[in-house]
């Protein structure tokens, strides 16, 4: 398959995943609107068609709650998922939106980075315009996330559940998830081998081989923090009250940054203020990702417990993402990149795994244990991108794409064969496909 052949192909995935509304990660597997999957969309659509791209966003802001929060799901309203929707019951916090069905958290926030790839490729007025058009929700969104999720004002937000971070197993949150009690009735269902009828209730199950997933007592622990998390009507110091299942996740952070740096942008091109104690927030999370989240025995970056302050030592891919945020030194991103290019750790035939080699997590085809997933590979070229690390751009770029050529455009795949697994065809694959096939040399 050559690029025009592999270009025509991702452009069909993210025709037939298109609801009409917003795009599908995966129809049968994920049929809802998700958050940071609807902004990797969206910057593959830019590329090509500006109004659907602008579309995707403008149908994630529907479900944007009164408080600023964007959820990481807004559910279809099939009938068929009426399951997916009550479980959140999201409706008991004041701020949930009327119209909409959404979930009670949220993702990674992309949608600054969309926001402006999609206004980069507009004429100097439809850009201004729509900067006009998003600037509000988009502000509203980050003072929320700092407002509500940075309670002693550190500059690093926390998430209270692994799938607000997007990469909901990696072995960070499965050490914190399994920190926590076990609760009387998951212990009662597991004795009693009960935990199987998860399935029943799992759709990742139906699709992937076992052992690809999480297993069903997880999925009971994750659950369980819904449950805890609803029974507080989702409201932020009755849950921070009552648990201390709380992370100031890497990943998120470094996202949230450079975020506001898009923020800026925005703000100036249409001359829109950005509140001071937003810019001061943001600089103090800058100085601490730095200073707190760098382990410097091991030579890595950390998510840590909001609580205990303890750095969680689990190596994961996380370590590169304040690339993409570019608040490091040059020196430290030197440090990240000869980590990244160890063949025992990062760098095998088809890199980046979500984990290393070496790490006793690592699960060659385990969901976020091990396998390669084109997003963070996205990330971290634009990260390299940022600190002039051209040619090691273009090589991960370049291994990226022969592993969507050679394996088309799934969910994730073996970093040591390239064997794909979870969703065909699924949606950020081929959307930041395309915007790798655009943005060559
Ligand atoms: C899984 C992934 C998450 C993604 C979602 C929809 O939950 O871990 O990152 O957004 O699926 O694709």
């Amino acid at each position: 398959m050559d690029n025009k052949e592999l270009l025509e192909k991702c452009k069909k995935v993210l025709s037939d995943n298109y609801s009409g509304e917003y795009t599908m990660p995966a129809p049968n597997f994920y049929p809802h609107q998700w958050l940071w999957d609807s902004c990797f969309t969206a910057i593959g659509l830019a590329n090509y068609d500006l109004d659907r791209a602008k579309k995707e966003i403008l149908s994630l802001l529907r479900g944007q709650w009164g408080n600023g929060m964007i959820p990481n799901m807004i559910f279809t309203d099939h009938a068929e998922h009426k399951q997916d929707r009550d479980m959140w019951k999201s409706w008991r916090s004041p701020y949930a939106p009327d119209d909409q069905k959404t979930s009670g958290i949220t993702q990674p926030p992309m949608l600054a980075e969309a926001i402006v790839r999609i206004g980069k490729k507009l004429e100097p007025e439809a850009r201004r315009q729509w900067y006009l058009d998003t600037f509000p929700a988009l502000l509203a969104y980050h003072e929320w996330l700092y407002r509500e999720r940075d309670p002693h004002e550190e500059g690093l937000v926390l998430l209270i559940h692994p799938w607000e971070s997007g990469l909901d197993n990696t072995p960070p949150w499965m050490h914190e998830l399994h920190m926590h009690q076990t609760p009387w009735w998951a212990s009662g269902f597991q004795k009693l081998h009960l935990d199987r009828l998860v399935n029943l209730f799992r759709r990742d199950t139906k699709h992937s081989p076992p052992g690809q997933r999480i297993s069903n007592m997880d999925a009971l622990l994750y659950y369980n923090v819904i449950r805890r998390l609803r029974r507080k009507n989702w409201d932020i110091e009755g849950i921070l009250n009552k648990s201390d299942f709380a992370v100031q996740d890497l990943t998120f952070n470094c996202i949230l940054i450079r975020a506001h740096s898009h923020l800026k942008t925005i703000s100036k091109t249409i001359g829109h203020e950005i509140p001071q104690w937003l810019h001061e927030r943001v600089h103090k999370g800058r100085e601490h990702i730095n200073e707190k989240l760098w382990d410097p025995y091991t030579g890595q970056f950390y998510s840590r417990n909001f609580v205990t302050h303890k750095l969680i030592k689990e190596p994961s891919i996380a370590t590169f993402m304040p690339l993409y945020a570019g608040c490091i030194e040059p020196e430290r991103a030197k440090i990240l990149v000869k980590m990244l290019k160890n063949n025992k750790d990062y760098w095998g035939k088809y890199p980046v795994p979500s984990v290393p080699f070496s790490s006793h997590a690592f699960r060659e085809l385990g969901y976020w244990q091990g396998p390669t997933w084109v997003n963070t590979n996205w990330l971290i070229i634009d990260g390299l991108k940022r600190y002039d690390m051209t040619e090691e751009a273009r090589e991960l770029s370049e291994h990226t794409l022969s592993l969507v050529k050679n394996h088309g455009p799934s969910e994730y795949f073996s970093a040591h064969s390239g064997k794909p697994a979870g969703a065909e065809n699924f949606s950020w694959t081929a959307a930041l496909t395309i915007d790798l096939l655009n943005n060559k040399d």
